[in-house]
Formats: structure tokens, C-alpha cells, sequence
């Protein structure tokens, strides 16, 4: 994709999800609306989208726009499990190389996982996105995401 064109979605989708996450308490609500958001605005990318969040020790499910998907991982398996464990954003351009990579759809070629922290530096969940494609996301995706992650981190009070 064009990359002025990606920054502009990125643009109007981080200013709707800060109107999305204004004034709302409801962490539940405002994480779906976000899940909703993100997969409106690249729906020919984003085959599934949707947020981890650590509870108990794992990381389960929470909302999310695609096919079923498995409902716990745990800390340093799979992408969305390393994230967790190293704190960083992971960009999987194959995830046929990723080692241990969950596969949730055989349809997922590439995917990216942004932490979400809390106050105390703590992960408190993670955006999953993945794609059909290979090699579908890049910086300028993990610059955005990173982004939103921090605006519902920090008004969200994960
Ligand atoms: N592929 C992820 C699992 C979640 S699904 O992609 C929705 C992983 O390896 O952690």
C-alpha cells in the first residue's frame, strides 16, 4: 500500500479511537469498538484483529473482529505469548518462521503483536493483528498501533 495512504488511515483511526475511548469507563465496550475500528479501517489487510488481556497468569481472549481463535495462551508461547514475555512489539512477516507461532486460522500468513502496558510497565494485553498476506506489516504499522496501545493504556487505566 501506498504509504501516504497508510499513514492517513492510521491518522483518522488513532483520532477514532481517542473519541471512542473519551469519557468511557467500560474497558469491555471501548476495547470492541476499538477492535471494530481498527478492522473497518483496513478490512483488505486485517483478516482478524483483537486484543489479549493478561488475566490469571494467561492471556485470554478478549474482543475481537474475525474467525473463532484460541482462548488462552500462555506467558513466552506463541507471538502474541512472546510479546508478553519480552515486552516489545513483534512484526512476523512469515509466520510459517516464527517458531511455536499458534496458528488460530491456516489462513494467517503474517501478523503483528503490540503490547498494551499498564501504570507500572506491567502488559496488561496485547493487539494482535493478522493478515492473509505476507509481509503485510512494517514499522509505520507498529508506530500506529504502539500508538493507540498507549492512548487505551493511558486512559483506559489498564
Ligand atoms: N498467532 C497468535 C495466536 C493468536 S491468533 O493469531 C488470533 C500467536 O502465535 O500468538
Amino acid at each position: 500500500m501506498n504509504m501516504t495512504t497508510k499513514e492517513s488511515r492510521y491518522e483518522t483511526l488513532v483520532a477514532q479511537v481517542a473519541a471512542l475511548i473519551e469519557g468511557e469507563t467500560c474497558r469491555m465496550s471501548v476495547l470492541a469498538n476499538v477492535t471494530a475500528a481498527l478492522h473497518d479501517a483496513f478490512p483488505e489487510i486485517f483478516f482478524w484483529v483483537g486484543f489479549y488481556m493478561v488475566e490469571d497468569g494467561e492471556l485470554r481472549l478478549g474482543p475481537f473482529q474475525g474467525p473463532v481463535a484460541c482462548m488462552h495462551i500462555a506467558c513466552g508461547k506463541g507471538v502474541c505469548g512472546t510479546v508478553w514475555a519480552e515486552k516489545r512489539t513483534l512484526v512476523v512477516p512469515d509466520v510459517e518462521d516464527f517458531p511455536g507461532h499458534i496458528a488460530c486460522s491456516s489462513l494467517s500468513r503474517s501478523e503483528i503483536v503490540v503490547p498494551v502496558f499498564g501504570r507500572g510497565g506491567s502488559v496488561k494485553a496485547v493487539i494482535d493483528v493478522d493478515s492473509c498476506s505476507l509481509g503485510a506489516f512494517d514499522e509505520v504499522d507498529a508506530r500506529y498501533l504502539e500508538k493507540i496501545a498507549k492512548n487505551l493504556s493511558k486512559e483506559l487505566a489498564l
